[in-house]
């Protein structure tokens, strides 16, 4: 059976390409998708990619994974920070989830450096750019081939 992923970029991830590239990079979301993708298909694994600015979508969007997919793979954009209905929706569920940044949240502001949804992850990925999404994919998959 092939692994089925589900990934979640959180609120102004649809504007990167153009959002602060000197932090971000220039990779557009459509790009880093359209990646994510061609590594599934390399892979022999399913992903869907669901992008929302907005809080309840994504709690709805993790409820509804239930069923489909084995695991999460989530940048919760600045939500990371202080949303702990993420939190307790990622722990609701119980689906093994890897939590993913593009920058290095450790290195920046003060108030980045806390993740009020790391405790409740397997682990995080910061600071490698559109490509730390694929190392979180990697480093869910080999949980789940370990399961
Ligand atoms: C981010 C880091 C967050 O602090 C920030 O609010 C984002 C993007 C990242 O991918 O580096 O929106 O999650």
């Amino acid at each position: 059976m092939s692994a089925k992923i589900l990934i979640i970029h959180g609120p102004n991830l649809n504007l990167l390409g153009r959002r602060e590239p000197e932090v971000y990079g220039s990779v557009t979301l459509e790009e880093i998708n359209e990646r994510l993708q061609a590594y599934a298909a390399d892979k022999g694994i399913k992903v869907r990619t669901f992008q929302s600015n907005h809080e309840g979508a994504i709690i709805d969007a993790i409820h509804q994974a239930v069923g489909w997919a084995d695991g999460l793979v989530i940048n919760p954009g600045a939500y990371t920070h202080y949303s702990y209905a993420i939190r307790d929706a990622i722990a609701a569920v119980g689906l093994p989830t890897v939590e993913v940044h593009l920058s290095n949240i450790q290195g920046r502001e003060d108030f980045r450096h806390l993740s009020v949804i790391a405790p409740v992850c397997l682990g995080q990925i910061a600071g490698f750019g559109w490509q730390s999404y694929v190392l979180g994919l990697e480093a869910l998959l080999m949980k789940l081939a370990k399961n």
